[in-house]
């Protein structure tokens, strides 16, 4: 089970865009809407009991019609290159995807980096 959850508004995650909260459905006080341009990030400081793989959650909204591809990176290594954050149908329409991810322990580095003008879905949270 997960052990940590990681709102993107939080400090010391990083939203290359702003912090919104205009599209209901979102945990915490909001979630980060990336500039749309290729490397327009989040990254998340999350924290691991061990080292091995575990088990990232990515809870995203994609109100357009065309996944929005990005890569997953782990500690400055692409872990999943384009991984597809689909369509939602609706910004207010939050879903999460999981990805099997090498971790250290202790503190670690998520960042999700896309790949397309496009841009990053607007993404709420992470856990491991
Ligand atoms: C709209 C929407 C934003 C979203 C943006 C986008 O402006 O209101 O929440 O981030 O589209 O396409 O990325």
């Amino acid at each position: 089970a997960a052990t940590g959850r990681y709102e993107a508004e939080v400090s010391p995650a990083v939203c290359d865009g702003t912090i919104d909260s205009d599209w209901s459905g979102f945990s915490g006080s909001g979630f980060c809407n990336g500039t749309n341009a290729v490397g327009a990030h989040v990254q998340f400081a999350v924290s691991a009991p061990a080292a091995g793989t575990a088990t990232l959650t990515v809870r995203f909204a994609n109100g357009t019609a065309t996944a929005r591809p990005a890569d997953v990176v782990v500690n400055g290594t692409t872990v999943a290159a384009g991984a597809s954050f689909e369509s939602t149908g609706v910004w207010t329409g939050w879903t999460s995807k999981t990805f099997t991810v090498p971790v250290a322990a202790g503190a670690n580095t998520v960042r999700l980096s896309p790949t397309t003008a496009a841009g990053l879905p607007n993404v709420d949270h992470v856990e491991l």
